[in-house]
């Protein structure tokens, strides 16, 4: 959270399953709208924090499967774990305030009477987070004959259904929307109240989010029956909370221009942005998303195969520029441009996406940029990620021209044997 000094613009806080990501949809195509539009548009001041019922083990599992972006903020286990950054490191003061009233072992022991629940694999139990599963028709009649005996034992327990299926108990003081209440207090503290928060999710346990105080929410289209339930009895006088018409991160997408909180067009529903060039050259981070966009679209086949295009992109690099390729060999940019003629189309049918992550642009020098980001691809199942940073320079009557493209694998990518088709 270090990397913004000031308010954040918007910060949006999602829940993952049935909201980022829409596991009906193989393609992800909602998600990747959502990506380019965040990082086009949002990235640079604003925050991204995704709160799921998920422990570490699975979300990690779910980042492997799915193109999702790297958050600034990660609250897992229901509310009850909060990390920062990259290295998800832990917010140990929150913590402490769940021990109150709760005992892991008490729990535990009073659940035990109850033939109904199922407990859920071992990953999903936490220090601060059991779960069950529980047959809709039971859910009720058993949270409250639980509540009561948890209650008899001297703890505060919080019960949540969600899904249909799971119900997690936790500390009262737990959940998502103590947690975002958390953060949010963390950072007006800090002076950087967001100037918008947008709370997005799709089941009962995101119920809480939605009565955060100054929060807009959207519940996405698909959004489960307990939650329009809740909303209805709870929030349904709330102008500031709907239920979005489209899936997942298209609702997500839909919210943000319906409450206006900033530029709700992703780059991805742009046909033919190489086009629209000109006026937008102050940002160079949009020339990164524009162009892995094109990359990822010709590739595919999905553009002409016109040397207009090609020609229109080696305008805009310096003619003795450079790109040095994660292997470490070193080419001309035009000439890495040039080669790209051959591989029209080559991706067609391989269900191939690129997505790029984390884009970053800062002022090096007067008049030239230096973005960094990470940039992933995926063909087939097969997906490989690298470091790249990108220079450009500012030019009288031209706009922003790319100086210089240097690659680095990811970790995980540093492994995989063949690069011959990665081709910037
Ligand atoms: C996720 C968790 C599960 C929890 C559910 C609802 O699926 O893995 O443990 O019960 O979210 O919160
Ligand atoms: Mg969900």
């Amino acid at each position: 959270m270090e990397r913004l000094t000031s308010s954040a613009r918007l910060m949006i806080v999602s829940d993952l399953d049935h909201t980022m990501v829409d596991h009906h949809d193989p393609e992800n195509l909602s998600l990747l709208r959502f990506n380019s539009l965040w990082e086009h548009a949002y990235r640079r001041d604003s925050l991204l924090v995704f709160s799921t019922g998920r422990s570490p083990t699975l979300y990690k599992e779910l980042r492997k499967e799915k193109p999702l972006l790297t958050p600034d903020v990660t609250i897992m286990s229901v509310g009850t774990e909060i990390t920062y950054g990259n290295s998800m490191l832990p917010d140990h003061g929150w913590v402490d305030t769940l021990n109150n009233k709760w005992d892991l072992r008490v729990v535990k022991e009073e659940t035990g009477n109850f033939s109904e629940l199922t407990l859920q694999a071992e990953t999903e139990q936490r220090p601060h987070k059991v779960s069950f599963y529980v047959d809709k028709s039971k859910a009720h009649q058993v949270t409250k004959e639980l509540s009561q005996r948890l209650e008899k034992r001297g703890l505060d327990v919080k019960i949540i259904y969600s899904g249909g299926m799971d119900l997690d108990i936790l500390p009262q003081g737990a959940g998502k929307g103590q947690a975002l209440a958390y953060l949010l207090k963390k950072l007006k503290s800090e002076g950087n109240l967001p100037v918008n928060t947008l709370a997005c999710g799709d089941s009962g346990n995101d119920a809480e989010l939605f009565s955060v105080p100054d929060v807009y929410g959207v519940m996405v289209s698909n959004a489960q029956e307990e939650l329009l339930k809740w909303h209805a009895e709870n929030a349904k006088d709330n102008p500031k909370v709907i239920h979005a018409k489209e899936r997942c991160a298209g609702g997500i997408i839909q919210a943000v221009g319906e409450f206006k909180l900033g530029p709700n067009l992703s780059p991805r529903d742009v046909s033919d942005f190489l086009e629209c060039k000109a006026d937008e050259n102050v940002n160079p981070g949009h020339e990164v998303v524009k162009f892995f966009l094109f990359y990822e679209r010709w590739r595919r086949g999905e553009v002409e195969n016109s040397e207009a295009y090609l020609a229109s992109l080696k305008a805009s690099c310096l003619h003795d520029g450079v790109f040095v390729h994660p292997s470490g060999a070193e080419k001309s940019l035009v000439d890495t441009i040039d080669e790209l003629r051959k591989y029209h189309g080559d991706k067609q049918g391989k269900k191939f996406r690129v997505w790029v992550d984390q884009v970053l642009a800062t002022e090096s020098a007067h008049g030239t940029w230096i973005v960094k980001l990470d940039k992933w691809e995926q063909s087939d199942d097969e997906r490989r990620g690298c470091t790249t940073a990108v220079k450009f320079t500012a030019k009288e009557g031209e706009g922003l021209v790319w100086e210089r493209v240097e690659q680095t694998w990811s970790e995980e990518s540093k492994l995989k044997k063949d690069d011959s088709s990665w081709i910037i």
